[in-house]
């Protein structure tokens, strides 16, 4: 082998050598990676926490306080004072006419939609099918009417304090030949609301909504 031939081999193996060291260079600079060390087990992966979604939380049960402990201790009075919110639409009187809504003589206990010739939303008849006005259902329906039952057209914002419902309904209990027994002491609302509070879907559309 000439000397020609040997420096070409030389060249070729030291340019291989410089090649790869150039490569690890560069691999090491753009692959850098930690190998984990002593007990850990593979790379720590790190997973970005879901970001927190915009929507609000899903609706999982009512909103609001049972009535039914406060029922015996209610002040009638006032709830016949806080009737005036409802007058605009609704008469007590037996036998009063319907107005926008329909009359409420005889109202706990009666048979949801059930007044003859009253023109019921479909909502409020298919919601009350085999159901009756009791307290919680009441306290539900006058919390906040939309959310109670979607799509009801009783265009009312709700009353959002328990005490002004249950001194309401404890009104609403005497427009009766034969009012309806109060709750026993301590007895349980979920007995009362049973399938009644059954939540419904928020209703952003305020459809019906004709006065508050
Ligand atoms: C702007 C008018 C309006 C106001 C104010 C209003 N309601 Fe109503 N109410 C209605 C209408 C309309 C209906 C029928 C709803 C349906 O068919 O979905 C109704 C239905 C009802 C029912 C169901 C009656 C049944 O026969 O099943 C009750 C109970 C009731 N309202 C109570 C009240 C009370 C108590 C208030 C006051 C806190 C009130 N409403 C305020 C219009 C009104």
């Amino acid at each position: 082998m000439d000397s020609f031939e040997f420096n070409k081999i030389a060249m070729s193996v030291l340019g291989t050598i410089f090649l790869v060291m150039g490569l690890d260079f560069v691999s090491d600079g753009l692959f850098h990676s930690e190998i984990p060390q002593g007990d850990a087990k593979g790379y720590a992966i790190e997973i970005a926490e879901a970001p927190a979604s915009d929507a609000p939380a899903e609706d999982t049960g009512p909103a609001y306080e049972a009535i039914t402990p406060l029922l015996a201790s209610a002040n009638p009075d006032a709830g016949e004072t806080g009737f005036r919110k409802c007058a605009a639409c609704h008469t007590y009187e037996e036998g009063g006419a319907s107005r926008v809504g329909p009359n409420l003589y005889n109202i706990v206990n009666r048979e949801i939609a059930s007044m003859d010739g009253f023109g019921y939303s479909s909502a409020l008849t298919e919601y009350g099918q085999g159901k009756q006005w009791t307290y919680e259902e009441l306290n539900g329906f006058l919390w906040n009417p939309k959310k109670h039952i979607k799509g009801t057209s009783m265009g009312f914002a709700g009353l959002k304090k328990e005490q002004d419902r249950a001194d309401l309904v404890a009104w609403l209990r005497t427009l009766s030949a034969d009012p309806a027994p109060l709750p026993a002491e301590g007895e349980s609302p979920a007995a009362d609301a049973g399938e009644g509070t059954t939540e419904t879907a928020i209703d952003t559309t305020g459809a019906g909504q004709t006065a508050n």
